[in-house]
């Protein structure tokens, strides 16, 4: 009897508390800037009311160091406290990065050290620091006011006016400004304190109490990008790639961007709300100046405000430049002032820039960037059996099927459901004989309960969060009362990892890869729905001071943890709903819990646009839209677009219809199929690109402006976008669709990629909204990898043939290039890999080598030869096709197959020219 009400009980808690439950968005679950109390004295603030100096300016450990004080006494703080000097650090890295920290003067006694994000600066950054000798001070206005300046490079320097205290870079010779902080005199920094009596610091939010034992600690500040028409950045929200300003002249009642990772089921498509990541990474980009970049590495709750034009006409503030510029204002919860500045000038300086301080992305294995196939839940192992084989039975490739929550016992992770997967391994097998994968999911709560060997582990550990009271935080969500162990402390992170291997994960094969869901983290009946900010990590480091990295470690500790399994040489594969700045150099992420409606869809193109422009390249939204059922025609629009987000996966709710490809009749069914191995087919190009973001960080579908950062029609553009610099892909975003406009950008024509039909760029075309695709355009002056076969799965694609498309541009030349590897280890790591770089000119088609060639490398041979190349815009009518070495003739074919059996004419194609990928030739048309 007891067992049953406590099983009510809980299947009650369960109702009221978990977001499967409720269908719209609970705005009243979340705070807004107005009753958060940080954010509403921040933008009550008035520009010109921060009254800090910088004294004591001088060199120390090659950075620029200074105290600031204030001159005089801050009218917004009443405390009778004395308010203590903070101190100033400004370094200067290579690449064109100044990094400013502002912190409390350790040397000062405080209640504790105020949290600084450790492991997101990758190793190598600190070795690119330019030590700055002496500082060179110049005079500013007509009194005894100074500014510092410090060499940033050969073009730009780093400025620290010391009164009125305000940070900029310029460039050197024109003066003219790039960035700046703290110009209209915003910057707050609240210190932390000691609590006496009478102090009342305590915050409600609905029913719960956060005790804020240090008091406000809060920071906030303004940012200026000069020459700037645009800001975009600071994902993760659903809303358009450009930033719309949220205050200012004419502007009512928004909300700053929030950046504080939370579990928001059903989020609108359209809002400055923060969802389940955050990146506090801006980018600006303008005609007049070209793209810079702001990134304040800082893990507490951040809101920003985009700053309309005329925002500060009041103040009386004039900044000594006339130049166009966005202003933005920061402001966060706790940690410290860690700023870091890139000058770009171009939009991939400011990626590899950023990329330089927080990683490149890890490189994917091969099958991770085909079609992955999830649905909560594909309830039993023969409901696997079952979906697997009719992808075949309908010729439709996938290569990895998923198991959400329900695959576990009780949702104890690590475990099987025995009566549902009595033979786990089996199944895997199963699937791995056909080459596929499968993927479980493994989420960050963990089930008190003392028979579920990880709890009982982790609890007599000691390695769980603790309350604010120091006891194990205990916490509502799937598994019903659970804790979280704390991924801030490396030990724990390295058990968590050990949970892997192939003894400690019981039914997990090697072809097993990981997601991690819910690492917001999300607490159903926390505040907020998520962990209240007076929990406690390893070191004294207060929630609130974490939160946003929280999800971070859990990704980077289950990603180690795959590692370590295959002995440092598989690549893993872990997909995170959370996520934080470097977070690309653990895996994939997805955009969470969307819904099936055409805004949905709309709003995914630049939400994964602007995650791969702040580093993260590899992501993507659930296909078909997570909550609700899509017509057809949305679900087909879906796969079509779908099939170009780096990461491509299929996902359902649990209270869906089931929506497999093959469930909407033969014409549906086609078209999806169509979609899908339309990526598969792409595969080279895409697997290239990645190898491109791993290198540079530059991303793999890219906002049009970053290709072509000159032509302002782009600049605010985000329906359309680019796969490369090669691919322009334009989305149709609703239902019945007669008609769809492109913008081709740039000089040079376009390609249909279906038809091989050129259009004009820099125009607008109105063009028939194609049933079967969505438009897709090569530009010309691009060569493209394919591989044509259709296969169940990558696996089966390995000793495929390519062909190369070669779009020529108006001087009848184009380049592209090709990059493969195993697909699977590490070894590229090594210099076992094939990169070849193909050039046409002058009628010739040369593939050279672009691998370097070190001793010691490992060999990656590769028997795969070229069956195929056609040429697009080819002026001339060649007959032949002479291939060197050998002197060999190939012929020549007019209006073949473009693609999946669609006849073209206009088009060239080289058969057979029976060359290996691996080598060097040329192949002249004559
Ligand atoms: C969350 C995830 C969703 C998953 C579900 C059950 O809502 O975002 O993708 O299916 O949890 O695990």
């Amino acid at each position: 009897m007891r067992t049953l009400s406590l099983f009510l009980l809980s299947l009650l808690l369960l109702l009221l508390f978990s977001p499967s439950t409720v269908h719209s968005w609970k705005k009243d679950e979340f705070r807004n800037c107005n009753q958060t109390p940080f954010c509403k004295r921040a933008r009550g603030r008035k520009p010109g009311s921060c009254s800090l100096v910088a004294t004591d300016v001088s060199v120390s450990d090659g950075d620029l160091v200074a105290k600031l004080v204030p001159k005089e006494p801050d009218p917004d703080h009443d405390d009778q406290e004395p308010v203590k000097p903070l101190a100033l650090t400004l370094s200067v890295y290579g690449d064109g990065i100044m990094r400013l920290k502002i912190d409390e003067d350790q040397s000062l006694e405080s209640p504790k050290r105020r949290f600084q994000v450790p492991d997101v600066i990758v190793d190598g950054f600190e070795s690119k620091k330019l030590w700055l000798q002496r500082l060179s001070t110049e005079k500013v206005g007509s009194d005894e006011h100074f500014s510092s300046i410090v060499y940033l490079s050969d073009d730009y320097e780093g400025v620290v006016r010391h009164d009125p205290f305000e940070v900029y870079v310029r460039e050197r010779l024109s003066g003219d400004r790039v960035l700046s902080m703290n110009s209209h005199g915003l910057l707050d920094f609240e210190q932390l304190r000691t609590k006496k009596e009478g102090d009342e610091w305590e915050e409600r939010f609905k029913s719960h109490t956060d005790s804020r034992p240090y008091g406000p600690q809060s920071i906030s500040f303004d940012v200026s990008f000069y020459g700037a028409d645009f800001v975009y950045g600071i994902p993760e929200h659903a809303t358009s790639l450009a930033l719309k300003p949220t205050r200012g002249p004419g502007i009512d009642h928004s909300e700053p961007y929030r950046l504080f990772n939370l579990d928001v089921f059903e989020y609108i498509p359209e809002s400055p709300f923060g969802i389940y990541g955050s990146i506090p990474f801006m980018i600006s980009h303008g005609k007049a100046r070209g793209t810079s970049g702001f990134f304040w590495l800082n893990a507490a709750e951040m809101q920003i405000d985009v700053l309309g034009e005329g925002w500060d006409a009041d103040s009386g503030i004039l900044l000594p430049s006339s130049q166009k510029r966005v202003d933005t204002f920061w402001m966060s919860e706790a940690g410290i002032v860690d700023a870091f500045f890139f000058i770009g000038p171009g939009p991939k300086d400011v990626v590899k820039q950023y990329i330089s301080v927080t990683g490149p992305p890890a490189m994917p294995q091969l099958f991770a960037t085909a079609y992955h196939q999830c649905r909560w839940n594909y309830r039993d192992e023969e409901d696997v059996e079952n979906v697997d084989s009719k992808f075949d039975e309908h010729d439709i490739p996938y290569d990895v099927l998923w198991l959400d929550i329900e695959h576990t016992d009780g949702k104890r992770y690590f475990t099987w459901d025995r009566v549902l997967f009595p033979h786990p391994e089996e199944m895997q097998r199963k699937l791995a004989a056909k080459g596929r994968h499968m993927v479980t999911i493994v989420d960050p709560h963990i089930k008190r309960d003392e028979s579920y060997h990880i709890h009982k582990e982790a609890s007599m550990k000691g390695y769980y969060v603790k309350d604010a009271s120091g006891n194990d935080y205990d916490g509502w969500c799937w598994p019903g009362s659970s804790s979280y162990t704390d991924m801030l402390n490396p030990e724990i992170r390295s058990w968590w990892g050990d949970k892997f291997s192939f003894e400690n994960y019981v039914g997990s094969t090697p072809s097993l890869y990981i997601w991690n869901d819910m690492n917001e983290p999300s607490v159903f009946n926390g505040p907020e729905l998520t962990m209240p900010r007076d929990a406690l990590h390893y070191g004294g480091v207060e929630h609130r001071e974490l939160h946003n990295a929280y999800g971070y470690y859990f990704h980077m500790a289950t990603s180690d943890g795959l590692i370590k399994r295959g002995n440092g040489n598989d690549r893993p594969f872990v997909l995170s709903r959370a996520l934080f700045a470097g977070s690309q150099r653990y895996g994939a992420v997805w955009t969470g819990d969307n819904s099936a409606d055409w805004d949905h869809l709309r709003v995914s193109v630049p939400m994964v646009l602007t995650l791969g422009l702040t580093g993260i390249s590899f992501s993507g939204a659930d296909v078909g839209g997570f909550f609700g059922n899509p017509e057809p025609e949305l679900l087909v629009r879906w796969y079509q677009i779908g099939a170009y987000y780096p990461f491509f996966r299929g996902h359902a709710h649990h209270d869906t219809k089931r929506r497999e490809p093959w469930l909407f009749g033969e014409r549906n069914t086609e078209l999806m199929r169509d979609a899908i191995r339309t990526r598969y087919m792409l595969l080279p190009l895409f697997y290239t690109l990645f190898r491109e973001a791993n290198v540079t960080g530059v991303p793999v579908v890219r906002p049009l402006w970053m290709e072509f950062p000159f032509d302002e029609a782009t600049f605010d553009k985000d329906e359309a976008f680019m796969v490369g610099n090669s691919l322009l892909v334009q989305g149709i975003f609703t239902e019945r669709a007669k008609h769809v406009s492109v913008y081709l950008p740039g000089k040079e024509s376009w390609y249909d990629l279906r038809t091989g039909t050129a259009y004009l760029g820099g125009k607008t075309h109105k063009l028939d909204a194609p049933e079967d695709h969505v438009p897709a355009f090569q530009r010309a002056g691009t060569i493209l990898p394919r591989r044509d076969r259709i296969r169940r799965s990558t696996t089966q694609m390995v000793n495929d043939p390519y062909t190369l498309v070669i779009a020529l541009n108006s001087s009848q030349a184009a380049e592209g290039e090709l990059y493969i590897d195993d697909g699977k280890s590490f070894e590229f790591k090594h210099g076992a890999y094939i990169h070849r770089r193909f050039v046409f000119k002058e009628g010739k088609l040369t593939s050279l080598n672009m691998a370097a060639a070190t001793s010691g490398n490992l060999p990656f041979k590769s028997e795969c030869i070229i069956e195929r190349i056609i040429l697009l815009g080819h002026a001339g009518g060649p007959k032949n096709a002479l291939i060197e070495p050998g002197n060999l003739k190939a012929q020549i074919e007019f209006g073949p197959l473009l693609l999946q059996g669609r006849r073209s004419s206009g088009v060239l194609t080289i058969r057979k020219p029976g060359i290996r990928i691996a080598d060097d030739w040329t192949i002249k048309v004559l």
